[in-house]
């Protein structure tokens, strides 16, 4: 038989039903927000990444799905979604637009090649935002509110929100550079990953997860001491409107996140989720003063965040948050006879076109075994239709539940149901 991808899963039944719970609750919060939809497509040129993501990253070096299309172009699945929108940011002139600043959010499949575990896929799903054109910290703050203010809603209680700062170029490259003095007379001690990143990339020795526990990481050089006066106010400018909106968090100086944009905020939420699992990052962004100006656009700053959706479900699920969508049924329909069937499904889509949640039985069932079927359905009205009915116009309308009946006439069955599921609701 032929079976799914390594990494991937299909959707159905009731994992189907929380991921559209979920997916509304983002828009719902999105609209709040004032924040507008957009798509990008699911592959870009590898160009894109290489300059976004970064080069040094694992997720470019490491983790794409890279293909040549039949022109002969060097095409990527992507891996994330920021760099694609800010493509987009780009290539629509967005920065040109009266209404600034840019406030944007998607929500799609990613693609990265990692070891599959629980928590981590191959192709998994990612609701975003990004907002370019602004470097007001209070940005940074709303950003981080989103994410936070979601897992709120949707009842999540157990979560950490951790926060730091790269600080500006200036201050990043001084800390580069204590970290380089600092690191090279140790760097024999270092895995071999932290050795190559000795090079490419020292931040990110800082959350390597083989070598944290070593004494040199602890006494590494700390980024507060690098920062410029301006990358420090802004940094205390976030927490400050943190605080205001009453947003607990923790200020984790080894939080450096594992892509190359990022400068002043980064942040992740966590699932404090007992059994949860070694994957409960449920969300990471932060701000990209001059990711714009890297992949050709003009100088714009930018700040966002994506959260995994397969991790949230996860962790709704461990706290029991999943609603118990029941999906009731309005009204099931059963022809008695083949003759009956078009009455039947005239029926059938006149209540779908006036709002109700209407089925039709297509399988040819007995009244006994459609009576089953209306109860696995969990239907709260059925009309049996049969050679009088069809000759009368007059339709015998039961209450699933009460098992009274009704005998209705084709020109009031819209009004009898308006009044009756509305009093039900
Ligand atoms: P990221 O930290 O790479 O950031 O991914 C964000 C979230 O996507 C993670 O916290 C996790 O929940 C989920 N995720 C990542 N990889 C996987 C996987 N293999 N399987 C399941 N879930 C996964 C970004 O992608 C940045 N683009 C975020 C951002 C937006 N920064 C600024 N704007």
């Amino acid at each position: 038989m032929i079976q799914k991808p390594k990494g991937t899963y299909d959707v159905y039944g009731q994992y189907g039903k929380n991921l559209l719970y979920v997916r509304d609750l983002i828009q719902f919060v999105m609209e709040k927000y004032n924040y507008q939809y957009v798509r990008t497509p699911l592959f870009e040129s590898s160009e894109l990444f290489h300059r976004g993501v970064g080069e040094t990253t694992d997720i470019v070096s490491k983790e794409t799905y890279d293909f040549v299309d039949r022109g002969d172009r060097n095409m990527t699945l992507r891996p994330e979604g920021t760099a694609g929108v800010v493509r987009s940011f780009i290539e629509n002139k967005m920065y040109g637009e009266a209404s600034q600043p840019i406030k944007c959010w998607y929500y799609g499949p990613m693609y990265r090649y990692e070891r599959p575990q629980s928590g981590r896929f191959r192709e998994f799903y990612q609701f975003g935002v990004e907002v370019f054109g602004t470097s007001d910290p209070l940005a940074d703050a709303e950003v981080i509110s989103i994410p936070v203010n979601l897992y709120k809603l949707l009842g999540l209680k157990g979560i950490k929100v951790k926060i730091n700062t790269l600080g500006d170029n200036e201050s990043r490259l001084n800390y580069r550079k204590a970290l380089l003095d600092y690191f090279k007379p140790h760097i024999n001690s270092l895995c071999d990953d932290c050795q190559k990143r000795y090079s490419t990339n020292p931040l990110r020795i800082l959350d390597c997860k083989v070598d944290h526990n070593l004494d040199i990481m602890k006494k590494a050089p700390k980024i507060s001491d690098y920062l410029n006066v301006d990358s420090k106010i802004h940094f205390e400018m976030v927490q400050k409107y943190l605080s205001a909106m009453e947003i607990d968090y923790e200020v984790d100086e080894s939080l450096v996140r594992g892509l190359d944009y990022y400068t002043h905020t980064v942040f992740e939420v966590e699932a404090q989720v007992e059994g949860f699992g070694s994957q409960n990052v449920l969300c990471g962004g932060g701000r990209y003063d001059k990711l714009v100006e890297t992949i050709g656009g003009p100088s714009t700053c930018g700040v966002g965040f994506a959260t995994g959706i397969e991790r949230l479900i996860t962790a709704l699920e461990y706290e029991n948050k999943l609603p118990n969508n029941d999906n009731s049924l309005d009204i099931y329909i059963i022809p008695m006879t083949d003759t009956c069937k078009s009455l039947g499904i005239k029926i059938t889509n006149v209540l779908r076109m006036n709002g109700f949640n209407c089925d039709i039985d297509t399988m040819n069932r007995n009244i006994k075994s459609n009576f089953k079927q209306a109860d696995r359905l969990n239907t709260k009205y059925v009309i049996i239709i049969g050679d009088d009915e069809l000759n009368n116009n007059i339709f015998t309308v039961k209450d699933n539940k009460t098992k009274e009946e009704y005998k209705i006439e084709y020109n009031n069955l819209v009004d009898f149901f308006d009044d009756k599921i509305e009093e039900d609701v």
